[in-house]
């Protein structure tokens, strides 16, 4: 839950406010974020697997409806979901839940006049319009651009934004910490989705303290004893990661399921996570990981997708053991989303203006902090 940057302690009184009323309920709040922050950075959109070569799925990104592809020679592209003709939205948008491998296709038709894009977004095929009538070449599917690393599938809007290295870098440097990990071998065992009536920042920021831990998280403490204290981060590592009582993210602890690859055994009786700025959190223990990607909708409602990685070796045997993990990490996930939507109706309240963050909450602040930099300060939007 914690990037091993942030582990220094706060000055000893400590106490910073948090974000104001506006920032968690205002429409104009919420387009300012789609402006400088989704639309200018990379956004996560799942793990590699869900992208199968010959695969497309639909993704609503920063309000954006935007085609993920990858072409048969392996290649990831974004794509506006807008047919180039007279702009019929080319892909009806899917349950986010919809399996990868049935969303195959050879090529991207539209529904309207049956124009035809190959998946590295070519023009193919206009049907009934003479060949010489329009430039195909001219015609390609407008592009954004897609980039993979270590298994993560991010999307940028923007022609701009840097390279994906450098952003993960400077935005979300929790993530090149588990580069040592063969995430992209991974296989995802199950998909869960659920809609949580709370603003994206809202998620953030509770995955970011574990004060409420131990009077919402009965079951997680139980496997993470350190949370009992309001820690989220152990004050005597230094290395970001937490003991778990066993080498699984579950009820009992000890499902026997083969470790993440390039997983050392040291390190298997640990937790580790990373919020994968500004829309995802990865979590990974000895033997799972968990890649949870946020679709903010509205500044009350928040998509969120979670995918359930294994080691490429588990084998039918293991089927109980990964039910184990991913129904453990449900439980948690439902309790988180049920106090962040109090939250979001607390903070609704005219009564309120700010809160007060304390010592443990230092890494809400870091987000906060890292927030503000990139939206600037509340106030008029210019
Ligand atoms: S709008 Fe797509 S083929 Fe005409
Ligand atoms: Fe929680």
């Amino acid at each position: 839950m914690g990037s091993k940057d942030a582990i220094a302690a706060p000055p000893g009184q400590a106490t910073w406010p948090t974000l104001t009323r506006d920032e968690y309920v205002t429409a104009d709040v919420f387009e300012r974020e789609r402006e400088r922050i989704f639309r200018r950075g990379w956004m996560l959109v799942g793990h590699a697997a869900t992208f199968p070569v010959g695969g497309r799925r639909v993704v609503d990104l920063a309000g954006e409806s935007v085609i993920v592809t990858r072409d048969r020679d392996g290649d990831l592209h974004a794509f506006a979901n807008v047919c180039r003709h007279r702009g019929a939205q080319l892909c009806s948008p899917h349950p986010p839940h919809a399996d990868p491998e049935t969303l195959a296709a050879p090529s991207l038709q539209c529904p309207y006049h049956a124009w035809t894009y190959a998946l590295d977004g070519r023009l193919l095929s206009t049907p009934r319009v003479d060949p010489d009538e329009i430039d195909r070449e001219r015609h390609g599917l407008w592009t954004y651009r897609a980039d993979e690393h270590n298994g993560l599938v991010f999307v940028s809007l923007s022609p701009e934004a840097g390279p994906l290295t450098r952003w993960i870098a400077e935005h979300a440097p929790g993530v090149a910490e588990f580069d040592d990990l063969r995430l992209a071998d991974m296989v995802v065992a199950r998909r869960t989705t659920a809609e949580v009536a709370a603003n994206w920042k809202i998620l953030v920021e509770n995955y970011q303290e574990c004060l409420h831990c131990a009077v919402v998280h009965p079951e997680l403490v139980e496997v993470v004893p350190l949370y009992r204290t309001g820690h989220v981060l152990d004050p005597t590592r230094d290395d970001g990661a937490v003991e778990v009582s066993g080498n699984s993210f579950s009820a009992g602890g000890h499902e026997d399921l083969p470790l993440v690859p390039g997983m050392h055994d040291d390190r298997a009786g640990l937790y580790d996570g990373a919020v994968v700025f500004p829309n995802g959190f990865l979590d990974v223990t000895g033997t799972s990981v968990s890649l949870l990607t946020m679709f903010p909708l509205a500044p009350d409602r928040t998509l969120t997708v979670t995918e359930y990685l294994f080691s490429p070796d588990v084998t039918d045997d293991d089927a109980v053991g990964i039910d184990h993990v991913v129904d453990f990490n449900e439980l948690v996930a439902a309790q988180d989303g049920v106090v962040c939507e109090g939250v979001q109706r607390g903070v609704s309240s005219t009564a309120f203006d700010t809160g007060v963050l304390t010592s443990k909450d230092a890494l809400v602040h870091d987000f906060n902090e890292q927030y503000r930099s990139l939206i600037g300060p509340p106030g008029p939007v210019t």
